[in-house]
């Protein structure tokens, strides 16, 4: 797939900045709501899924004493290593390019699991957002938008210490009563702990955490 790198966007949040190039996605309301409610401890272990340009990854790398970051599209993984340095804490941060958990060893885990998912139904959108290339792997959730969230929840509480917790976004528009009823089968408490109403949707970012 092409990157489109026609254009390079500075983003800043809360003292941070990072570098986005075009095909990268660019952190919008989603990315901030989470942001707003990512409390993380010095001594937590964290993983950034689907990391973008990384500033959710060092944000939690400010606080917490490690953090992993995976994502999909190589030219992510890549601004995300290139502005965790940009902002000092590359020391904490270890970035890798793949399929949800593919790229981690298996039996690793986290305390916290960060997720702002892929969550548009994809045919619905196609007309509004850029078709194809690595863009489309940052919105299109599949046919009902839950193709990449069903999958992470398949694997993500595996993946959780007990006591850890994941904190997942996604739109109303990808149905989040069925994230919740999943995380339920899957024996992890879930509440939503913030929602923002957009123009054609409710973003809800939910809490699942794991017990003791
Ligand atoms: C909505 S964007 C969020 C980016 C960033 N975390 C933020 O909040 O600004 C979703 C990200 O997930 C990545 N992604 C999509 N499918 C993925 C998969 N199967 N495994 C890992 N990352 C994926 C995309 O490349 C994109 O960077």
């Amino acid at each position: 797939m092409n990157l489109p790198e026609e254009r390079v966007e500075w983003v800043y949040f809360e003292g941070l900045n990072v570098r986005v190039p075009g095909g990268v996605y660019k952190p919008a309301e989603d990315t901030f709501l989470l942001a707003e409610n990512l409390h993380v401890n010095s001594s937590e272990t964290v993983l950034d899924m689907g990391t973008g340009c990384g500033l959710l990854a060092i944000l939690a790398a400010e606080k917490a004493e490690r953090v992993f970051a995976v994502d999909i599209s190589p030219y992510a993984a890549r601004c995300a290593s290139a502005n965790a340095r940009l902002n000092g804490v590359h020391d904490r941060i270890h970035v890798v390019c793949g399929d949800l958990f593919n790229p981690l060893r298996n039996g690793v885990k986290f305390d916290v699991i960060i997720f702002n998912a892929p969550y548009l139904p994809s045919e619905r959108f196609r007309g509004r957002f850029k078709r194809g290339g690595w863009l489309e792997l940052a919105w299109s959730g599949g046919e009902d938008g839950r193709g990449v969230i069903d999958r992470f929840i398949l694997e993500a509480p595996r993946r959780l210490r007990r006591g850890g917790r994941i904190l997942l976004l996604q739109s109303t528009l990808s149905d989040e009563e069925a994230t919740m009823r999943r995380f339920r089968a899957a024996g992890l408490k879930v509440e939503i702990v913030a929602e923002k109403p957009l123009f054609f949707e409710k973003i809800v970012l939910l809490k699942a955490e794991k017990p003791v």
